[in-house]
């Protein structure tokens, strides 16, 4: 059966613009809150591959998406390598902070798919549960968003850490990048051959770095991790997603060779359409928030969207993910909005 996401990430769009949404498995619904509150932790229900599989079909059920996300997170990635990573309530992510040459020395892919594991047991599942018109979404964060949490120990807004190691220890800050290349490229593809039909990287933090720090920790391990993937997947595809990265969204395209690119909230349509070569999906964008308020004004944003990259092969998501206190029923109306629109 045609999957109508994958064929428009690979040149073929229909009659309907495809649409999933970030962080479309989560706290807005409360069937995920159910299950969420039977977990020890955040870090086992990533591996608790039948509760991971029944939260990331919920959302399908309820609205039909054309894609269905993995739920895992993108600091397994680290987990897998031996940094302590957890959840605080009401905190967010910790983990013991890879700093140094020595606190470095204890990572290592030697137990990394035993570690991870069920992520691709999820995967598996998923192939077999979700109806057959449905993409199964894997992903994986990129080496320098993933670097910020393991460097920093936690998240923060300026990724003090992480710029201050790869400005004064570029030796050690190059190795942990390196680290997380071969690791990620091999997490994805085992997600792959599990049953991924696409896979999405996420660089959340890809904001407001110099260029030349952009080139180096943004672009080039893509580029590194797209190269990996391709020789052993070249028919999947792969969705770039450099948060917030401005004018340099254009060169990140060219330069890493994804297939499609997602565009948070602030990038213009206009100018991604032109600028953007007409072979790569744009994927996005509208503002999460908009979905916690609804109503017309939501639809009435959906529209422009649609309207905007009418013509183009294109993705509707959102510039960044459900937040917790979104209304279901408002999803619902997004969804609606969205199947009923032709392009
Ligand atoms: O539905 C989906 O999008 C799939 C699953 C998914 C999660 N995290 C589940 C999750 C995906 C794709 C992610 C990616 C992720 N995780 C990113 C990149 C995308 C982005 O949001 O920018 C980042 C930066 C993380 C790290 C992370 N995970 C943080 C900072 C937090 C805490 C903040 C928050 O939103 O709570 C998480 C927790 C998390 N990951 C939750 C979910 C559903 C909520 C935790 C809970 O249920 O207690």
């Amino acid at each position: 059966m045609a999957k109508l996401l994958l064929d428009t990430l690979k040149g073929n769009p229909g009659d309907r613009v495809p649409f999933w949404f970030m962080r479309q498995a989560g706290r807005y619904l409360p069937e995920y809150r159910k299950i969420r509150a039977t977990q020890p932790s955040f870090m086992d229900f990533c591996y608790n591959s039948k509760e991971a599989t029944e939260v990331t079909l919920q959302p399908i059920r309820r609205y039909g998406m054309d894609g269905a996300i993995l739920f895992a997170d993108i600091l397994v990635v680290p987990d897998g390598l031996g940094q302590k990573v957890w959840f605080e309530k009401g905190f967010g992510p910790k983990l013991e902070p890879v700093n140094s040459v020595d606190s470095f020395s204890k990572l290592s892919l030697a137990a990394f798919h035993d570690k991870v594991g069920a992520v691709y047991e999820t995967v598996k599942r998923l192939r077999s549960d979700l109806p057959e018109d449905v993409t199964l979404i894997g992903f994986a964060g990129a080496p320098w968003t993933v670097a910020t949490y393991m460097i920093g120990g936690q998240g923060s807004k300026d990724h003090a850490a992480a710029r201050q190691l790869g400005y004064g220890n570029p030796e050690l800050f190059d190795k942990i990048l390196d680290l997380l290349v071969d690791a990620t490229a091999d997490y994805l593809c085992a997600q792959i051959d599990a049953g991924a039909d696409v896979v999405q990287i996420f660089d959340s933090w890809s904001a407001a770095l110099p260029e030349p720090m952009f080139d180096a920790w943004v672009t080039e391990p893509t580029k590194a991790i797209v190269d990996k993937i391709r020789a052993r997947h070249s028919d999947t595809p792969i969705i770039g997603f450099p948060r917030l990265a401005g004018a340099k969204l254009k060169d990140y395209v060219k330069a890493t060779g994804v297939d499609g690119v997602s565009l948070d909230t602030g990038v213009p349509l206009n100018w991604a359409a032109s600028e953007i070569d007409e072979s790569i999906c744009l994927q996005g964008n509208m503002d999460p928030h908009l979905v916690v308020s609804g109503g017309k004004a939501m639809t009435n944003e959906a529209l422009r969207i649609l309207e905007a990259l009418k013509g183009r092969a294109h993705i509707f998501n959102l510039g960044h993910g459900f937040v917790p206190e979104t209304p279901p029923e408002n999803v619902a109306l997004l969804a609606e909005t969205i199947k009923n629109f032709r392009r």
